[in-house]
């Protein structure tokens, strides 16, 4: 017998620590009764994850990021009786709107990634959330001011040392570079590429063009993470040089205008700019847009490139308007399943704890408790042996 199988199911097999929590949460039901409100990107993997929580009773009412929205998701989860306020949308005004119908269900739990849904809820708190997990690093040092109105657990999955070298590390940067070939369709050989950011996601990504046959220089602000990259073997030229040599040229730090217009006169003819941070703010694309040294831009509607000609006759290239690009652009694949699956199994344990309230207030946003970091890490290597 022969029956046409989804990418959904492909990608909710191939997340097998996330099958057997669902199987376990089937059994011991940690949200029954609760509410969870989720504002992570809607796309395969995720649903994983939300089919998870789903399976332990959890009612789910949820929102993707910003621009990352996949229709089919949505289509999906609506289909399994699951709330979904959410367009594909690159406006952040329309997403908001998603964000605030989201926190207006009066979720007890919220599963966050940027900090968004936290950011609502602190300006207009409601009775009966129990806190819950935020995603990032962007997150993080967004919802950080704001712990004394929020005085709630919120455990951060991002410092968990699995999601760092499992997802950071190893799945973003592969994730950039096949994001690089899938845009661009060019090759990585004997280009130099420049890495904005040597975190974890910048290492992952230096390392993998350097691999793929590239000439790779890193830029970080912090001088001993510099030393860092320059020990790796990698150049760390200062920022103007480094940005006025790159064919191509990565932003993965968190923080905004990293590369802005004031960089139009290095900016190398024939360069392409892409950004890997959670916000599109890293390249500020909007003021590159309107510089009045910018005479036509070539938009690739398509394939989520533009291309923008100068005066003085060199021209440079954008993929996907400088949102992350593996989220973004023509069929976007987003980071490995095994890393999502590693992560999003981080998420469940972590949910799961705060909805038993084993966790309090003194664990406001605080790392991955560090036996759900080993519970997970074994888990995993027992199925790899
Ligand atoms: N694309 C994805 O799928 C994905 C996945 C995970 C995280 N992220 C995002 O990627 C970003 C980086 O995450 P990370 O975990 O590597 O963070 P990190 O904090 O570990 O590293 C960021 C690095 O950027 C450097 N930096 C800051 N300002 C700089 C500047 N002006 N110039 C050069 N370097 C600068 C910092 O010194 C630091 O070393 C965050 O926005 C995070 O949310 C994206």
């Amino acid at each position: 017998m022969q029956r046409d199988a989804t990418r959904i199911e492909w990608i909710g097999n191939s997340c097998r620590l996330l099958k057997a929590t669902a199987t376990e949460f089937e059994k011991t039901q940690p949200f029954a009764g609760l509410t969870i409100g989720t504002g992570i990107h809607l796309e395969p993997k995720t649903v994983a994850l939300l089919m998870t929580l789903k399976a332990g009773g959890a009612r789910l009412v949820c929102t993707g990021n910003l621009n990352s929205t996949q229709p089919s998701t949505v289509e999906f989860l609506r289909s399994q009786e699951i709330t979904v306020f959410a367009t594909q949308t690159t406006d952040p005004v329309a997403h908001h709107k998603s964000l605030e119908a989201v926190v207006a269900e009066s979720p007890d739990l919220l599963l966050d990634n940027g900090g968004d849904l936290f950011a609502i809820a602190a300006e207009a708190p409601y009775a009966g959330l129990l806190g819950g997990t935020e995603e990032t690093t962007s997150g993080r040092t967004r919802l950080l001011p704001m712990r004394e109105k929020l005085n709630m657990p919120i455990l951060v999955i991002n410092d968990s040392p699995i999601k760092q070298f499992a997802e950071n590390k190893h799945a973003v940067g592969q994730s950039l570079f096949e994001s690089y070939m899938r845009f661009t369709n060019r090759s990585t050989n004997g280009k130099r590429v420049t890495v904005f950011g040597y975190g974890a996601c910048g290492k992952g990504t230096a390392a993998c063009f350097r691999n793929a046959f590239s000439t790779v220089s890193v830029v970080d602000i912090d001088p001993v993470t510099a030393l860092e990259a320059h020990l790796d073997g990698f150049s760390t030229p200062l920022r103007n040089e480094a940005i006025a040599s790159a064919d191509v040229l990565v932003t993965v730090t968190g923080f905004p205008a990293i590369v802005t217009a004031a960089d139009l006169p290095l900016i190398k003819d024939g360069a392409i700019l892409m950004n890997g941070g959670h916000f599109p703010h890293e390249i500020d694309v909007a003021a590159f847009r309107q510089h009045p040294e910018v005479v036509r831009i070539d938009r690739y509607e398509a394939d989520h490139i533009e291309t923008l000609h100068l005066r003085d006759g060199r021209s440079f290239h954008i993929l996907g308007g400088g949102h992350m690009a593996n989220l973004a652009g023509p069929r976007p694949l987003g980071n490995s399943v095994e890393s999502m699956d590693l992560g999003f199994t981080l998420q469940a344990r972590c949910l799961e704890r705060v909805a038993r309230r084993e966790v309090g207030a003194e664990s406001c946003i605080v790392p991955v408790p560090r036996d759900i970091d080993a519970m997970v890490a074994s888990a995993y290597l027992d199925m790899a042996r």
